[in-house]
């Protein structure tokens, strides 16, 4: 099999186990061209694509832009500051505008949860979704999971714990999305209030103690406060959250065993990774960031119906 189940990437929860899997192989051919001294591959010649950020990004927005003109894809970026989104433009209005200008593609990050799935019910363009408010963050479940496969060989049975703020986590939703479907374990730790009550449906463990947490897993990702998603306190101050949630090395040189450090990005440094577990050798947070660009790549091939 060497097409997609879907034609977007609007969420894991709409992938079957086979697509990931064809990704991943498809990542794997596209991880050796980047890692050649030329760079580029033609597949994606004539098909053009708009990144489309309603929200401040660094890694995804790069990492697309790096993946599309890898494949040699033509590229066009939209922030929606500096945009007519200020005067008043709607969502719909905005993409159909972009749209006209034969766009073939069309990544979207965008504060409200549903947005790229509203918009694939308007538009022919393909949709990959770079991230939608606290709802799904495909393509990082995708590079995490992919790099946790480079790092043990598999994701089968392996233990995963996700750590830190659960709730405002699109990262923590898609993980979980994409653990389940590769057969590993799943646990969340965090302060109770900073866990939905629906999780355990997902079938997921829940651990309020990080030191039990880490004791557990082969993996440990770790999320970062969202405080700008957070509208109410969930928690005293950031100083008794690193108290009782941060991870410093010291706590992962003292396990019994060896476990890899994930994070999504942007690290609060000190908060819940103090700096140097952060740039230890339990971490492969740089991995992840590397692995990104070829897991992107063969998204968009895949979509494009290049295969
Ligand atoms: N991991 C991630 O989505 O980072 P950015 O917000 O910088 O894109």
């Amino acid at each position: 099999m060497s097409k997609l189940s879907q034609r977007h990437l609007l969420g894991i929860k709409d992938i079957t186990r086979q697509d990931i899997e064809l990704i991943f192989e498809t990542a794997d051919n596209f991880k050796d061209v980047i890692n050649r001294p030329i760079k580029k591959v033609p597949s994606l010649r004539d098909v053009t694509i708009a990144n489309v950020f309603f929200e401040n990004s660094t890694r995804t927005r790069l990492s697309f832009e790096l993946a599309e003109k890898r494949l040699s894809a033509d590229v066009v970026n939209f922030s929606a500051s500096g945009s007519s989104v200020k005067k008043g433009e709607t969502l719909l209005d905005t993409v159909n505008n972009i749209l006209a200008m034969k766009v073939d593609m069309v990544v979207m990050r965008h504060a409200s949860a549903g947005a790229p799935h509203f918009l694939s019910k308007h538009i022919k363009a393909n949709i990959v979704n770079a991230g939608d408010g606290t709802h799904e963050h495909p393509t990082q479940a995708l590079l995490d999971t992919f790099s946790i496969r480079e790092k043990l060989g598999s994701v089968e049975g392996k233990k995963i714990a996700i750590i830190g703020d659960i709730l405002h986590s699109r990262v923590a939703l898609s993980n979980i999305f994409a653990l389940k479907k590769l057969g590993a374990e799943v646990m969340v730790c965090g302060p109770p209030t900073l866990i939905p009550k629906f999780i355990s449906s997902l079938g997921v463990e829940v651990e309020l103690e990080v030191q039990k947490a880490l004791d557990w897993c082969d993996v440990a990702n770790v999320l970062r406060i969202q405080l700008e998603r957070q509208q109410l306190k969930y928690f005293p101050s950031l100083r008794e959250y690193t108290l009782y949630y941060g991870i410093n090395k010291k706590m992962l040189d003292d396990l019994d065993k060896e476990i890899v450090l994930m994070h999504p990005g942007p690290i609060n440094r000190g908060v819940e990774l103090t700096s140097d577990a952060a740039d230890s050798h339990h971490s492969i947070i740089l991995d992840q960031v590397e692995n990104g660009v070829a897991v992107r790549m063969a998204v968009l091939y895949l979509l494009a119906g290049a295969a």
